[in-house]
């Protein structure tokens, strides 16, 4: 495994959130046009981390344009044996639930919990639930929103060796829709760094 034993500190009152992207030397998430020529950003690699990330987690969040473009995806992926026995050997319910956050009351979905609440409601909602660590997959819309309540804990990021480029806001960053202001600037600290090939690993603390 990539992320061997990983282990998340408890939090008092609320889910430990931490969330994982790629993103290119540039800072790209995603290229919003024609974005099957630029995805996957990362390696092979980088989705098993992914994957593992997941299994750690006690839920997964989407953001509703994340789950519009990688919803069904994601859904066969957490229904997928190994993942289900990686799970299991991380002594983790074999279901991961899947919630996607969206304000529009239309969207429906078998495998999706569908849920509108602010970052602040949901996570004492999940809390309550028993979700004690959680994954919140982006995008950046969402992770603006929960970085903003302080919500975020870690980061996973990996530097994918490519540069996208930009014309016209054709493409996101990691935090989309909001500017902090100078004196809530978020100060990160770093972890770990794993290099494999030309690909880097990189955690970070945020420590609210
Ligand atoms: N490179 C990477 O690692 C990576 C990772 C994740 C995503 N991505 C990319 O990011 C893109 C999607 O990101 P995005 O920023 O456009 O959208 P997003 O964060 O996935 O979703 C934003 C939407 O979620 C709903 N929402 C967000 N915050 C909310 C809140 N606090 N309360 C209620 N609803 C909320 C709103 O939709 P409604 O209108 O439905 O209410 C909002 O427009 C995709 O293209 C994906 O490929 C890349």
């Amino acid at each position: 495994m990539f992320y061997r034993n990983l282990k998340f500190p408890k939090i008092k009152n609320r889910p430990f959130f931490y969330t994982n992207f790629v993103q290119t030397v540039d800072g790209k998430v995603q290229v919003l046009k024609n974005t099957k020529d630029y995805w996957p950003i990362g390696s092979k690699l980088d989705h098993e981390a992914l994957l593992e990330l997941r299994a750690y987690s006690d839920c997964l969040i989407h953001g509703s344009n994340l789950a519009k473009e990688f919803g069904e995806i994601t859904v066969k992926s957490l229904n997928n044996s190994a993942f289900k026995r990686l799970r299991r050997n991380l002594g983790k319910n074999p279901t991961l639930p899947l919630f996607v956050i969206t304000r529009k009351k239309s969207v429906t979905h078998p495998m999706w919990n569908i849920t509108s609440l602010d970052p602040k409601a949901l996570a004492c909602e999940l809390y309550t639930r028993g979700y004690k660590q959680i994954l919140i997959e982006g995008g950046p819309t969402l992770l603006a929103s929960f970085l903003k309540e302080n919500l975020i804990d870690q980061i996973f990021l990996t530097i994918a060796p490519k540069i996208f480029g930009n014309i016209n806001s054709s493409t996101l960053t990691l935090v989309e829709g909001y500017l902090f202001p100078k004196k809530a600037i978020k100060n990160l600290s770093l972890l770990s760094v794993k290099k494999v090939g030309n690909e880097l690993f990189l955690r970070y603390n945020l420590g609210n």
